[in-house]
């Protein structure tokens, strides 16, 4: 009896079948890229002129900084806007970054001496770049944008913009000018990816080209003024070992995922927005074999699988007259008859979810997916309810079953109060006792306490559970050695039991 499902080997092709192309020399084949492909020019920001306050974040400003910032802001109003009058911003669009940026610099210089401002050359400097951000980039948020160390750039109005940062989200300095600034920063965003924001159509998802990905919800909606929230799209993508050297996991647990990657489990990974899903994701999907045929379908293309053979999909939003949308079930419907050997579905929020169970249910092993929950249960019931809500008139007790039948693992991230991101649980769903699914932790992350600067103290442990349901599957791809030393290993009571 191999566990739930009785194959191994997903779709594996019959005999009949013909033979499934070899890559000829996967060594030589292109790297899946590590950023989108750019569909739009990013205004190239030289990084050495990023000195625009951005690093020193301050939480208060004195009433003086608040009266400096406004003069500042009331020259550069001046200077920007006989810099509109005076230029062709048609014209400018199409010329090449450096030379827009040398015709704005002599525009301004002109315009400084015409108006007889009196600035240094660094507050010159500055104020040009300002500018020049307004103009061709995506003006304060440019200094932030081109830090690789932030994760989320949140915009609460023109006045207030935080930060994430380590974890930990700060307040910044970053300010626009008003709201109509704010606006036009993030009109220029989301006009790139063919789309509008404004009072009738308050509320939009966009994409920057570098992969980020952007929403904005405007007034009247968004009370105190436009609310964009970024998040940035990291190039080098943490790895496991990363993820070890961070405490997110330990060494065995590490070796617990790489397997479940390695033997095709069906993988469900829960945790809350930030806590590091997709990161998780992409950690798993770098065992998946070679020769392996797998489809993803996300929102907007995050992973960066290494594999040769990937084919990549994305959802589309309606355009401005609302048609033409492609949702992520028409996606993983379609996967479907693609004949594909593993399925990875970036997020999974609705109805979609029956689509990945049958697909998990059918072949289709070691197909993967991340999920919003708190706990592997409530990874469960979320699932049960985007199922019911998907319109599928299905008696409760068969939702469940299918979930039982389909997915093996869930393996929970959470972000903690001291902002570290660890992995709580890897739980194995059992099956069902009446009308409850059974699931039982094979690892978990216990709290222990709080050293003296607010940081979370934990560890992490396997739960004595040697021989998870997976153990079978694990055998078969000859991984039965590693699976139980990992888990024997990571055993704490047994440890202090050896040791007294
Ligand atoms: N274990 C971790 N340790 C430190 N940073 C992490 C960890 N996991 C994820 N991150 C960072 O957290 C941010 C959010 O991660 P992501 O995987 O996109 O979260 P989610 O998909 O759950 O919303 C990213 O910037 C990522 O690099
Ligand atoms: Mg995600």
């Amino acid at each position: 009896m191999f566990g739930k499902r009785q194959s191994f080997g997903g779709n594996t092709p019959g005999a009949a079948e013909p033979p499934r192309p070899q890559p000829s020399a996967p060594s030589s084949l292109p790297a899946v890229p590590a950023a989108r492909p750019v569909d739009v020019p990013k205004p190239v920001v030289d990084a050495s002129l990023n000195r625009l306050r951005s690093d020193d974040i301050v939480d208060v400003r004195s009433a003086e900084a608040i009266q400096r910032d406004k003069e500042y802001f009331q020259t550069k109003s001046a200077i920007f806007n006989a810099l509109i009058d005076s230029i062709d911003l048609s014209q400018l669009a199409t010329m090449d970054q450096e030379a827009a940026r040398e015709e704005i610099r002599d525009i301004v210089a002109e315009i400084i001496a015409l108006k007889s401002i009196v600035m240094s050359i660094s507050e010159q400097e500055d104020l040009l770049e300002d500018i020049c951000n307004d103009v061709l980039g995506y003006g304060p948020l440019e200094p932030l944008l081109a830090r690789d160390d932030i994760a989320d750039i949140m915009v609460n109005g023109s006045q207030k913009c935080y930060i994430e940062v380590g974890g930990k989200v700060k307040l910044t300095n970053v300010r626009f000018r008003d709201d109509s600034h704010l606006m036009n920063v993030c009109q220029r965003i989301v006009s790139q990816v063919g789309r509008r924001v404004d009072e009738s159509s308050p509320i939009c998802d966009a994409r920057l080209p570098d992969g980020s990905r952007v929403n904005v919800i405007a007034p009247p909606l968004a009370i105190d003024g436009a609310a964009l929230t970024i998040r940035k799209f990291k190039k080098d993508k943490l790895t496991l070992q990363q993820l070890v050297k961070y405490n997110s996991i330990s060494p065995e647990g590490a070796e617990v995922l790489r397997i479940l990657g390695r033997v095709r489990a069906n993988v469900l990974i829960s945790g809350g927005t930030g806590s590091g899903k997709t990161t998780l994701l992409n950690c798993l999907t770098a065992f998946i074999e070679k020769d392996e045929r797998v489809i993803t379908c996300e929102d907007s293309a995050e992973l960066q699988l290494q594999q040769p053979h990937v084919v990549r999909l994305e959802t589309r939003p309606p355009n401005l007259e609302g048609e033409g949308e492609i949702t992520m079930r028409d996606l993983v419907k379609n996967c479907l008859r693609m004949r594909p050997e593993r399925i990875i579905v970036g997020e999974v929020r609705g109805p979609e979810a029956f689509d990945l169970l049958q697909a998990m249910n059918t072949g289709h092993d070691g197909s993967m997916g991340t999920l919003h929950a708190n706990s592997p249960r409530e990874a469960l019931s979320r699932l049960e309810s985007m199922i019911t809500m998907g319109g599928y008139s299905l008696p409760s007790r068969t939702i469940r079953e299918m979930i039982t039948s389909s997915i093996d693992v869930i393996v929970q991230a959470a972000r903690l109060r001291d902002g570290s991101r660890r992995i709580t649980h890897i739980s194995e769903v059992l099956g069902m006792e009446g009308e409850v699914i059974v699931t039982q932790d094979i690892f978990l992350y216990d709290i222990l306490g709080e050293d003296s600067g607010g940081n979370l103290i934990g560890r992490h442990r396997s739960t004595g559970i040697t021989k998870p349901q997976f153990t079978e599957r694990a055998r078969y791809f000859n991984e039965e050695a590693n699976l139980v030393e990992a888990l024997e290993k990571s055993n704490v009571e047994q440890h202090s039991l050896l040791n007294n």
